[in-house]
């Protein structure tokens, strides 16, 4: 096995790793294929330096925790943004997962999958700024001019997410997200192609989560159903082909993804069933997986999320 074909799997059973090929100058075309490809941080030629290669290490080891401190702060910022949303638990943090799964399965760089989730995690955040009784309203039952303010989110959304200087892609993307394929979208009617291929992605993986996960469907609903809703509700919003790897994607993956659903606290109602333990941030047991919610043990958690509030959510069992 080669060097270039080690890391390749080492990409494989590791994606967030940051791998370094040591190569000899006649390997130089492959070395640079493999970074091209995303395969590498950084490559060093042999015979290499003690010094060089403690110098690598380390710079790749700073850029990892920049990294880390990065996403968790856009993380946080995405879960401010969740505040205002009407789905179930943190509809985000799925629309960013599925939007990364989409994206993999359709071959793009690691560099795009990273735009496409970080704007798919802000994808609302322009929302922050909008009233909470228009974004409390049904969509049907919005007069003109709400409608109009609603629709601002998209632009102040960009707007946000442009101060982030490495995040000026997913400032595009989220600009984007409600333009639709046959060109009836906001705000700039774009058509087709002309839609950022990450917006087109967070299109379609937005309705489906909304589809599979609004407050009073969540408990019937499933992967199917929201899947055919979204494709026959929305004749010429979604990019066929994107449409066609979601469907692929639900049909082989329903039943690992669709039993249990991550809610927030406030969300928790008597009768649901727990697929995890609630623990407290020590790791002290709360309620264990498996128990239902009922009069006594609700008034428990409840005590216990106000006076130790946690920014994870509470899973539990979809059909129970
Ligand atoms: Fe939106």
């Amino acid at each position: 096995m080669s060097g270039v074909d080690f890391l390749s799997q080492a990409k494989a059973i590791a994606p967030d790793s940051l791998r370094i090929l040591l190569t000899g100058h006649a390997d130089m075309a492959a070395a640079m294929n493999a970074i091209n490809k995303g395969e590498v941080y950084r490559f060093l030629t042999k015979p290499w330096n003690n010094d060089e290669l403690k110098l690598t290490i380390q710079h790749a080891v700073d850029h990892a925790q920049l990294e880390k401190g990065f996403v968790g702060s856009v993380r946080v910022l995405a879960q401010v943004g969740e505040m205002h949303s009407s789905g179930i638990g943190s509809h985000a943090k799925r629309v960013a997962g599925l939007s990364k799964v989409i994206a993999e399965k359709m071959g793009l760089t690691p560099k795009e999958i990273f735009q496409i989730e970080m704007a798919a995690l802000l994808h609302d955040i322009g929302k922050i700024g909008i009233p909470q009784a228009i974004l409390d309203k049904r969509e049907g039952s919005l007069s003109d001019t709400e409608r109009q303010i609603l629709e601002r989110h998209v632009l102040q959304g960009e707007t946000i997410v442009k101060m982030l200087p490495n995040l000026l892609e997913a400032a595009k993307i989220i600009r984007s997200h409600h333009e639709r394929f046959d060109g009836n979208g906001y705000p700039d009617q774009k058509k087709k192609n002309n839609i950022p291929l990450g917006s087109r992605i967070i299109a379609i993986t937005n309705a489906y989560d909304r589809a599979l996960n609004m407050r009073n469907v969540f408990k019937n609903a499933t992967p199917a159903l929201a899947l055919g809703y979204v494709i026959e509700q929305a004749e010429g919003a979604f990019d066929p082909q994107i449409a066609a790897v979601l469907r692929e994607y639900v049909s082989s993956a329903a039943e690992t993804c669709a039993h249990e659903i991550e809610i927030k606290p406030a969300d928790l109602r008597e009768n649901m069933v727990l697929s995890r333990d609630i623990k407290t941030a020590k790791g002290v047991l709360i309620l264990s997986k498996d128990s239902r919610i009922n009069n006594h043990n609700f008034g428990r958690v409840i005590k216990h999320i106000e006076s130790n509030p946690f920014i994870e959510g509470i899973y539990v069992y979809r059909n129970a």
